[in-house]
């Protein structure tokens, strides 16, 4: 099978992204952007995302207690593309608030979900990270979209 033609394959299932978020003990308060975010479960709330095996902050997001997760609006392009970056994972506080947990939230998301880390699943060259949803905020904005490689906007919103 093609990697890049099965790549390609999967980029046809439109996305939100997310930042995931962590605050460790020896790396500090952590974002990295995702958009393997999805919902599991309402009763118990669980939901999930996947970490690449080889990511610099594998140790950091797969032996967490808590994580958060902060869906991006179409105005945080540029957060998506800074928290995306190798060595760049460390997180511009200004941006952010802490919850109860101690776990960074990005300001002005869509949606911050506050999670306490449920299990952590094989998923071949990922880890499936699923977390208990413990505390949630959401907030009336439009979406930011990624499809086929590149970032999108909701028609609506796009003039
Ligand atoms: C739109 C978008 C979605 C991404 N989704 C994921 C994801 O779900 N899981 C993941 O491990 N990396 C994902 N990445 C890659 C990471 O954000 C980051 O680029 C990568 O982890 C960099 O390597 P590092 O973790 O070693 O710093 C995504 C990147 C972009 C731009």
């Amino acid at each position: 099978m093609s990697d890049k033609a099965f790549r390609n394959a999967l980029g046809k299932f439109a996305t939100g992204v997310c930042l995931i978020s962590v605050n460790d003990e020896r790396s500090g308060a952590l974002a990295l952007t995702a958009n393997s975010f999805s919902s599991v479960s309402l009763d118990p709330p669980l939901v999930l995302w996947s970490i690449q095996n080889n990511s610099e902050c594998f140790r950091e997001y797969t032996d967490c207690h808590y994580f958060g997760i902060s869906v991006l609006s179409s105005s945080q392009e540029h957060l998506s593309n800074r928290y995306a970056q190798k060595g760049c994972h460390g997180i511009d506080q200004s941006d952010f608030m802490t919850d109860p947990t101690g776990t960074p939230l990005l300001r002005n998301a869509l949606a911050q979900f506050s999670c306490k880390r449920h299990k952590v699943i094989d998923g071949g060259d990922h880890q499936i990270v699923i977390g208990e949803v413990i505390g949630y905020a959401t907030e009336d904005r439009d979406p930011l979209l990624f499809h086929a490689g590149s970032y999108d906007r909701l028609k609506s919103s796009a003039a």
